[in-house]
């Protein structure tokens, strides 16, 4: 079944739970596609983790573009979601419009996601026809501002300014709402306010969804966040291939006669 937006309100209606996960490539987004994830999101997490960039700030539009096409042409029913990148959407809201005109058309995304309460720039991008999610609580483009990877929302002040941000940012039209590293007690609260689903990563199990990047969640990263969960050995297991396919080209033993023309 092809996931839309609405499909998510849906599901949160239902209460049931729906999962999302990053993806940048035709491989992890067919894949994840087939396995029923309901949600890829092209983050601008290609930026520290395909470009080998510090941090997402420095990705540009140019250069997530060709990661939303590639997810956007394999997966035949999740949703897929491209990030805008630092610098392509806080000028204003007719800047923020262009950029997510380009990154939809120039993709094929579904919708397209961007960081903080930037309720000029989301009522302008969802009147035009283009579905928006929210991402507040720790905002990655933003880290030196806030003082570094910290848990948000701790405090009562902090707690109340992220809930109103989500109301905000649902009264502006936006379909979802992403809660980076918040306390779990407090995403659950916004989750029982908003309307619109949430989504967690590193905010407990009482979001309406959950998302991870998927080398956390494959353990293919060096290091995992520690709100994140390996479900596999990724890095481990493509050491180890690597290892024994060195050790059979200097022995002589690869390629093996079957496979010789
Ligand atoms: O870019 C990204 O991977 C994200 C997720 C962490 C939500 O924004």
């Amino acid at each position: 079944m092809k996931i839309r937006t609405s499909s998510l309100a849906e599901l949160k209606k239902k209460g049931i739970r729906f999962a999302a996960l990053t993806s940048y490539d035709m491989h992890t987004a067919g894949i994840f596609d087939a396995a029923g994830i309901e949600v890829l999101l092209v983050g601008d997490s290609a930026s520290d983790n395909v470009l080998a960039n510090q941090g997402t700030a420095p990705i540009t539009l140019d250069e997530m573009i060709p990661f939303g096409r590639a997810v956007a042409r394999s997966a035949k029913n999740s949703l897929v979601v491209i990030d805008l990148p630092f610098g392509s959407y806080e000028i204003d809201a007719e800047q923020a419009l262009v950029s997510s005109i380009r990154a939809m058309k120039e993709t094929g995304a579904a919708a397209v996601k961007l960081e903080g309460a930037k309720i000029d720039q989301i009522s302008r991008i969802v009147e035009s026809g283009i579905p928006v999610m929210g991402h507040v609580g720790f905002t990655p483009q933003t880290v030196h501002a806030l003082a570094g990877f910290k848990v948000q929302g701790r405090d009562k002040k902090n707690a109340e300014r992220i809930t109103n941000e989500c109301l905000d940012i649902e009264k502006a039209g936006a379909f979802a709402v992403v809660l980076e590293m918040i306390p779990a007690a407090l995403a659950k609260e916004i989750s029982e306010r908003l309307q619109i689903p949430t989504i967690g990563i590193g905010a407990g199990s009482d979001c309406d969804g959950q998302i991870l990047v998927w080398q956390d969640f494959a353990g293919l990263s060096e290091k995992t966040p520690g709100f994140a969960k390996n479900y596999l050995s990724l890095r481990d297991a493509l050491h180890s291939a690597a290892a024994t396919y060195r050790l059979e080209v200097q022995t002589g033993n690869f390629p093996p006669a079957d496979k010789q023309f």
